[in-house]
């Protein structure tokens, strides 16, 4: 028999997620269910899946600490947030109303705001304030049933102080419960410092930066803000070429606001993902899909950046690239902790069928981020990183956009979070680094 010491019994629906990874074209609409369903987790880990009956005769239950009954409710993995910049201080609130009355997010940067102005506010804050605002914004993000998420430096933008965004992040991971996989965003923009040489900006960030990060252990990937009047795609090339040498995995904020060549560039790389994609062409998609690159695609910022033009993402599918959906949350151009309204807006302003935006938030983003062999699906031998949702199928996270669903968060075997209150005590033993 299998010993357990956390049991889930009796979901209307037990998204499993099994199958592959990542998934395109139709496998992206099966979502490997069982109705019924039961799960057995042991010391962190899921050791049985499958239905009431194969539960009766395999799970020995004498030993179980706690039985989770998920009748007429939903159970899922949590969900992986392949793309955030959450150490960040301060906010854009002004900016923000500045762009409901008409200026654009290019003109607010000209003007030194947009990431500039995070970029000020971030170097001014102390180790300490900016440990605990991004605690705190895991702990909304945990809430929401977010269990694992990538997340960049990027408003540093100092050898110092991207560093020292890595650093926090790295300790922020170990204090919270939540994963997190870092990625290098020194090229988020060329510092004003540097106008006038962005050359030499380049520089710093391919000589020094990136040794640095990687000699310290801080990052898996590197990414850059490939856009017009950021950064052009031979500069983007240059650096994800040094990162890659390096040993930092290439991911691009690719044809966000225009279309300028980030796909290409992602495809030419064979980018671990090409990110935004909003004016991506049909060339750069097909040559996304011949090199095996997933989109991860991000509608909260074309939705907070009021686009009428969102990413294709039917083509996307259609045209065999795995897609990934995830918040991209940050004070610009999306302050938005809410996996369950990324799934709504996939669904509603992208064309996504609800198994579809499922597959993007779990399976597929696992896979982007390098952590499919331990989360992203419910299988005997991955995490238990376990979502139970009060709804009676699921799509209800599309049909009925803006509640939080989750009543259970389960981290790693642990429940963290439970009909919208934290569970758990921070490790905060640790003083900064
Ligand atoms: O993904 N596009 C670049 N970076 C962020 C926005 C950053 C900001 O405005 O602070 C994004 O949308
Ligand atoms: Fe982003």
């Amino acid at each position: 028999m299998i010993r357990a010491d956390l049991v889930i019994v009796d979901a209307a629906q037990l998204l499993t997620m099994r199958g592959p990874a990542p998934r395109v074209g139709a496998q992206l609409r099966d979502l490997s269910i069982i109705e019924g369903g039961c799960l057995a987790v042991k010391d962190g880990l899921i050791v049985f899946v499958g239905t009431r009956d194969e539960f009766e005769t395999q799970v020995a239950t004498d030993q179980v600490d706690e039985v989770i009954d998920a009748g007429g409710q939903v159970v899922m993995p949590g969900f992986v947030d392949a793309h955030t910049h959450i150490p960040f201080a301060g906010s854009r609130e002004h900016e923000f109303a500045r762009r409901l009355s008409g200026a654009t997010y290019q003109e607010i940067a000209r003007e030194g705001g947009g990431i500039m102005s995070t970029v000020a506010s971030t170097r001014a804050a102390s180790d300490e304030d900016l440990l605990d605002t991004m605690l705190t914004r895991m702990d909304r993000m945990v809430l929401e049933g977010i269990t694992t998420c990538e997340a960049k430096s990027g408003y540093g933008l100092t050898l110092d102080h991207e560093l020292r965004l890595l650093r926090l992040l790295k300790q922020a991971g170990r204090q919270h419960p939540m994963g997190i996989v870092a990625t290098f965003l020194g090229a988020h923009t060329v510092p004003a410092e540097y106008r006038d040489d962005r050359d030499a900006y380049l520089r710093l960030v391919i000589d020094e930066m990136i040794p640095a990060v990687t000699a310290g252990g801080l990052a898996e990937f590197c990414d850059v803000f490939c856009e017009k009047g950021v950064f052009t795609v031979s500069e983007a090339r240059r650096v994800l070429t040094a990162g890659i040498k390096s040993g930092l995995r290439p991911r691009i904020h690719a044809d966000q606001l225009t279309s300028f060549g980030g796909a290409e560039l992602a495809a030419e790389l064979s980018a671990a993902s090409a990110d935004h994609l909003d004016h991506a062409g049909d060339e750069g998609i097909k040559l996304m899909a011949r090199a095996g690159v997933p989109a991860v695609l991000l509608p909260g910022a074309s939705f907070c950046m009021m686009q009428r033009q969102y990413a294709p993402a039917r083509k996307i599918i259609d045209l065999g690239v795995a897609p990934v959906v995830a918040t991209d949350l940050n004070p610009g151009t999306c302050n938005v902790e809410s996996m369950q309204l990324m799934v709504a807006l996939a669904c509603l302003n992208m064309g996504m069928t609800v198994e579809e935006a499922i597959s993007a938030v779990t399976i597929n983003a696992a896979v982007t981020i390098g952590r499919s062999s331990t989360t992203g699906s419910l299988e005997a031998g991955k995490a238990a990183d376990i979502l139970v949702l009060d709804i009676p199928n699921y799509l209800h996270l599309a049909y009925r956009p803006g509640a939080n669903h989750v009543v259970v968060v389960i981290k790693e075997g642990d429940v963290v979070a439970r009909d919208g209150r934290l569970t758990y005590e921070e490790d905060s033993s640790e003083a900064c680094d």
